[in-house]
């Protein structure tokens, strides 16, 4: 199953079935509060389903998505390809010098296929990336107390290598990050889970 996820379309119907749409959109009400022109960064941006929940206002979301995936890439663009840049690219200090500040940056289902250095890095980067008053969101499944087996099954069974607690999360962005919030979700898919957000600024 975790490799028939990387083809696209099992990912997208996978997706669908866990009711993807939902904590998209969640996460662009009360989380991102994009305005009309911002320029928002989206690292691991999958197969571009973001785009479906930002506003499509005037002047427009100026969107850019990264992903390391060539084929999550190709989907994207064949959906979304009117609408945002998408660029098969890791975040690197050159990625962050050609592509100027964000308004937002977004790294959704991203943190926990990273380790602690990866993470770290791509922290320090997405805040290189930021413009003044930016702010990064980052959106993963996290272990808890009092979690039911079933979650944590699932959590263990992701295809992500690093599901962590919320502080190991907080301590890793908070080296970087002047302030971090997070706040844990219950209901955010179709499936049983638990999902930690967090909203990071410099
Ligand atoms: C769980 S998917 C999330 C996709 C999308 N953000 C969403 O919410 O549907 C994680 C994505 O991160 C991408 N990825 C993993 N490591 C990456 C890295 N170092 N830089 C950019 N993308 C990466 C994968 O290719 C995959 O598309």
């Amino acid at each position: 199953m975790k490799s028939l996820l990387a083809l696209p379309w099992v990912y997208d119907l996978a997706q669908y079935a866990m009711r993807g749409t939902r904590y998209r959109r969640h996460l662009a009400e009360c989380y991102l509060r994009v305005a009309p022109g911002d320029r928002v960064l989206d690292i691991g941006c999958g197969t571009g389903a973001m785009l479906e929940c930002l506003p499509q206002s005037v002047p427009p979301v100026r969107y850019v998505g990264l992903d390391m995936s060539p084929d999550y890439l190709a989907a994207a663009r064949r959906h979304y390809g009117s609408r945002g840049e998408f660029h098969c690219l890791e975040l690197t200090p050159a990625t962050v010098a050609d592509f100027g500040q964000f308004d937002q940056v977004l790294a959704m289902g991203l943190i926990h296929h990273l380790d602690d250095a990866a993470a770290t890095n791509l922290f320090h980067l997405a805040r290189q990336a930021l413009r003044p008053g930016g702010r990064l969101i980052t959106l993963d499944g996290v272990f808890t107390e009092n979690q039911s087996w079933l979650v944590r099954f699932l959590l263990k069974s992701d295809r992500g290598e690093y599901v962590r607690t919320e502080p190991a999360y907080r301590g890793l962005a908070s080296g970087i990050f002047g302030q971090v919030q997070t706040f844990v979700a219950h209901d955010l898919f179709r499936i049983p889970d638990t999902t930690l957000i967090m909203e990071c600024a410099p």
